[in-house]
């Protein structure tokens, strides 16, 4: 028996890092998958994974900024995996143009080429860029709510929702300007969701992970100069993996969390000790 047995799951950003490790933790466990993503390469790496499990899967290519496929995504769920109960929002951009390739050497130029700036907060903020931060509200705040709505449209029998928000929502350090006020966004939509929700049987919670090892960390851990800035704040001194958030977003799909909505869970090696 698993504890998803005979579910459905959307992930959106299911073809990396956290999204991906939901797919392939929640098919586990029994659940078939729609994985969601902008980049199909690696969204069918990760159908294929689910379907060496022994579940089904489909790839859906979606932009989390569109309506339309927000809808379609959750539409495929229902016709060609019949159900639609679990959803993660875990498509995700740190600022405008990040692409989760993995190539580090880029991502490090890019700020490399800002590091006069990076390290003046007040330029740092006065100068913040407008295009970022449209960009990441469109993709971080603005695909979260498109994606809980296009879900809850099609759950006439409740489900439950997973949103990713991050430290960053509630700390200034841990992010951009836009980056951290995207995630203030996720925990607030997550609570109004959740209490607007809650008659139709639907869950929303957010985990609101530390530094976890993705490609959208991979800038962190390759400028010791970062690091070193972050690494003072977790007390069990290390990143996160994915396989630990996928273990807190399993409880939160599955019916052991029944009673819990509107909540967020800090999966952050002890970041708010402090
Ligand atoms: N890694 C961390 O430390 C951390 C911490 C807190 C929160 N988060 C959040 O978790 C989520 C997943 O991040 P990750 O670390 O796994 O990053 P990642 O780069 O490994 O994965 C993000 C995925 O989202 C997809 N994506 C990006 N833009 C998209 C779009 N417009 N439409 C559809 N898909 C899109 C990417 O292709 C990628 O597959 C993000 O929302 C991120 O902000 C991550």
């Amino acid at each position: 028996m698993g504890r998803l047995d005979s579910k459905v799951a959307v992930v959106t950003g299911g073809g990396n890092g956290i999204g991906r490790a939901c797919c392939e933790r929640f098919a586990s466990e029994g659940a078939a998958i729609v994985v969601a993503d902008v980049m199909e390469g690696p969204g069918r790496d990760v159908v294929a994974k689910v379907e060496a499990i022994g579940q089904r899967a489909v790839f859906h290519q979606l932009d989390a900024t569109s309506p339309d496929d927000n809808e379609a995504a959750m539409q495929r769920a229902l016709d060609e995996l019949g159900g639609l109960d679990i959803v993660v929002t875990s498509a995700g951009i740190s600022g405008k143009g990040y692409v989760s390739d993995g190539d580090t050497q880029a991502a490090v130029g890019r700020m490399a080429g800002n590091a006069e700036v990076a390290m003046d907060p007040i330029r740092s903020f006065t100068e913040f860029p407008l295009d970022d931060w449209q960009a990441v509200l469109d993709v971080n705040l603005t695909g979260t709510l498109l994606a809980i709505q296009s879900a809850a449209r099609r759950m006439p029998n409740g489900g439950s929702i997973i949103t990713l928000a991050s430290i960053a929502g509630k700390q200034p350090e841990a992010g951009t300007p836009s980056y951290s006020v995207s995630k203030a966004g996720v925990w607030m939509l997550t609570k109004f969701a959740a209490k607007s929700l809650a008659g139709a049987g639907i869950r929303v919670n957010a985990i609101g992970p530390g530094f976890i090892e993705t490609n959208m960390t991979a800038v962190v851990s390759a400028i010791p100069q970062l690091w070193e800035r972050f690494l003072p704040h977790i007390p069990m001194a290390r990143m996160g993996t994915t396989a630990e958030i996928a273990n807190t977003a399993l409880f939160l799909a599955s019916d052991e969390s029944s009673y819990t909505t509107g909540e967020i869970f800090h999966v952050d090696g002890g970041f708010y000790t402090e």
